[in-house]
């Protein structure tokens, strides 16, 4: 029997980079993966390529900003596969580098709206299923960037700390009604987030971090999907409310 056998997994942010990984890795171990994400070119081309490769999935086209559309899209998975066993709230994307003072609200909201508000918004409606199931897993995603400073990288920071906030709360809220929630704090994984960084003149600083990685390279989207499969599972029944750092011993 595989680690997730007939369960229902919702994965945003899932056309590409860790979100993909993580459905694929979700549908190798047994599930039906909704791949959410707000790009409706790629999450397609994602979700077919699964199912070419024999598993069932469900590709959805939403912005986890807008609830009305974070609504439809549990609905969506609930009304093809029957259930919501377990959620990966994983949309994400970075902010404008700017020191404090230079930081704009326009770029404040934009990341807020995605980072925060999105998991806010996914877990809220997940729960709902959940709590009528009496059963579920959530596992929210943070960053190192949610457990450390970062100069230019206020929004970003301040929003993965938020996601943890949120996932503890709510861990304490639910853990007696079986469903657990989990935050998971990825290190710098080789995405095309991470290749964006590059392009974008970012190399220098990139370069920099990864001397500073005790593993001495970047992370692969396969290690953070692999981990949050573990969080889902009933191998981890016991965890609720932990902030799993996989980062190559980063934070230490
Ligand atoms: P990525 O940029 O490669 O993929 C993110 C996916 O999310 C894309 O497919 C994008 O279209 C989708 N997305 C963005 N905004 C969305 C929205 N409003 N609604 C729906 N979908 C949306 O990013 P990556 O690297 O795979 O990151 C995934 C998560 O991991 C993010 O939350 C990110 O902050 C976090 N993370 C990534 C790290 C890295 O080094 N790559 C390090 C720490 C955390």
């Amino acid at each position: 029997m595989r680690l997730m056998e007939d369960k229902v997994v919702l994965i945003t942010g899932a056309a590409q980079g860790i979100g993909f990984a993580a459905a694929k890795a979700f549908a190798e171990a047994g599930a039906l993966a909704a791949l959410a994400d707000w790009d409706e070119d790629l999450v397609n081309k994602a979700a077919e390529r699964l199912k070419t490769e024999g598993y069932k999935a469900l590709a959805i086209v939403c912005d986890v900003s807008d609830d009305v559309q974070v609504q439809a899209m549990i609905n969506k998975t609930v009304e093809t596969f029957g259930k919501l066993d377990a959620a990966f709230n994983n949309a994400g994307i970075q902010n404008v580098l700017a020191d404090a003072a230079d930081q704009t609200r326009e770029d404040f909201d934009r990341v807020m709206g995605v980072n925060l508000r999105g998991v806010w918004s996914c877990m809220k409606y997940e729960l709902q299923q959940m709590r009528k199931q009496g059963n579920g897993a959530i596992v929210n995603c943070s960053s190192i960037g949610g457990i450390l400073g970062g100069p230019q990288r206020g929004t970003y920071h301040g929003a993965k700390h938020g996601v943890i906030g949120l996932t503890k709360s709510a861990a304490l809220e639910y853990a007696s009604q079986g469903i657990r929630i989990n935050s998971i704090c990825p290190g710098i994984i080789h995405t095309p987030m991470v290749d964006k960084m590059m392009a974008g003149g970012q190399q220098d600083i990139l370069d920099a971090m990864i001397e500073t990685v005790p593993a001495r390279r970047l992370g692969h989207p396969k290690e953070i999907a692999d981990a949050v499969l573990w969080l889902c599972s009933d191998m981890a029944s016991f965890v609720a409310g932990h902030t799993l750092v996989v980062d190559g011993g980063y934070s230490i």
